[in-house]
């Protein structure tokens, strides 16, 4: 059969990106004093995106001294790699393989395809709810959705007993995603206790912990005790698979930066580096090179000046949890509980807003969320946690009155 002039007219238009989309939506919008916290950016008081001062200082230097821009090796730069490692195990880690990746997403979806040519049969599951790409990523690379309970929905709260309940009754040997830390979009983490407690009932079920650990540093302000789950799982000898992002901690975004780091047994290691190099090769053949030299030189040079300009983000982030928090619970009274907005930790904050009153903020007050109801609160400038707490309020209250 000939394909004709149009060969595409047969498609129907692709589901939009639930994140991007907003953006879309809000870039069209004619509404005045429009703000969108829907997309996760940390931004500065004016409402616009930032380059931390440790990466103009490391791309200043790189200016200088760049000697060519030839292509990285298929695996990345072997000296970032290194110090990728360490900062997620705390220490040179034995028998870690790494790959430099385009982002965390090209992370979550290079451990996703290895995972899926070596062990088919597996079963992935994810919390629910989660950052709605890990979905779409696994599914690309073969996997059913599935999931375990995360939240307790009518207190708005982790729920420890959900999740430990269904990871003891999944199928043995299923392979479970984990937020390290900073939990998206929720916010709400585990407690050590708890991640203790997990960790028993995963390595006890011969499950696979496949951590995403997109926010280090930027849940507490400190890089060891956001990499605590991870660490602690690799000190009790699991199996583990680590994707990272810089792109929150480093401000690298658009770089497109992340790691895949893999915890395996000596005898396995060349095996699990061929084989991500042969998907790695085939799918967008070597990593970006500026991302990771800015990185490395960050490491290499000024660790502890960016580990100070991340503590100071996670600073700020509890601030405006804190001043949202007080902003409404002076506008509800005691009709409302908004105490969780405090517990929870991270770049986000989750209203368990329903699809109607996300759209009810859209359409009263020009605020634009998610349909998930999550606030990116590392993108409210202070001068609008007033508004914000006001179209919440507003919104809650109409809802409850139906
Ligand atoms: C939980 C989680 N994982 C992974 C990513 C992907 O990060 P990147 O933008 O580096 O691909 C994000 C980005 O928002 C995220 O929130």
């Amino acid at each position: 059969m000939l394909f004709g002039r149009r060969i595409w007219k047969h498609l129907q238009p692709a589901e939009k990106d639930s994140l991007f989309g907003v953006k879309e939506e809000f870039r069209k919008s004619a509404a005045k004093n429009k703000l969108s916290l829907a997309l996760g950016e940390y931004h500065t008081e004016e409402g616009r995106p930032f380059v931390l001062s440790c990466v103009k200082k490391a791309e200043k230097t790189l200016l200088e001294e760049e000697t060519n821009k030839s292509y990285s090796p298929i695996s990345g730069d072997a000296s970032f790699l290194s110090l990728s490692t360490k900062l997620t195990f705390g220490g040179s880690a034995k028998n870690a393989v790494a790959f430099q990746t385009p982002g965390g997403t090209g992370a979550l979806r290079l451990g996703g395809e290895l995972l899926r040519k070596f062990h088919p049969q597996a079963a992935i599951y994810a919390s629910d709810p989660t950052w709605p790409v890990h979905g779409k990523i696994f599914a690309a690379c073969g996997f059913a959705p599935n999931s375990y309970r995360y939240l307790d929905s009518d207190k708005n709260a982790f729920s420890f007993a959900h999740m430990a309940a269904d990871l003891e009754e999944i199928p043995d040997g299923s392979v479970v995603l984990l937020h390290a830390c900073a939990h998206n979009p929720t916010g709400f983490d585990p407690t050590r206790e708890e991640w203790r407690a997990l960790e028993e009932i995963i390595s006890r079920k011969s499950h696979v912990p496949f951590f995403d650990m997109a926010y280090q540093g930027l849940s507490s302000g400190d890089f060891d005790a956001d990499a605590f789950p991870v660490r602690y799982f690799a000190e009790k000898k699991n199996p583990l698979l680590v994707a990272k992002s810089f792109s929150k901690n480093m401000g690298l975004y658009g770089e497109r930066l992340g790691t895949l780091e893999i915890l395996c047994s000596e005898d396995e290691t060349d095996t699990v580096r061929a084989w991500g190099e042969e998907i790695a090769r085939k799918t967008y053949s070597n990593p970006p090179i500026h991302g990771a030299r800015i990185a490395r030189r960050i490491l290499e040079t000024l660790e502890a000046e960016w580990k100070k300009e991340v503590e100071e983000m996670s600073d700020r982030l509890r601030g405006k949890r804190k001043a949202l928090r007080e902003s409404l619970d002076r506008l509800s009274g005691s009709s409302h509980d908004w105490s969780y907005i405090e517990k929870q930790t991270g770049m986000f904050c989750h209203t368990g807003l329903s699809r109607r009153q996300v759209d009810l903020l859209r359409e009263k007050h020009a605020i634009f969320l998610p349909v998930s109801g999550r606030v990116c609160i590392a993108a409210l400038p202070e001068k609008d946690i007033a508004r914000v707490a006001a179209g919440l309020a507003d919104v809650a209250d109409i809802c409850a009155g139906l």
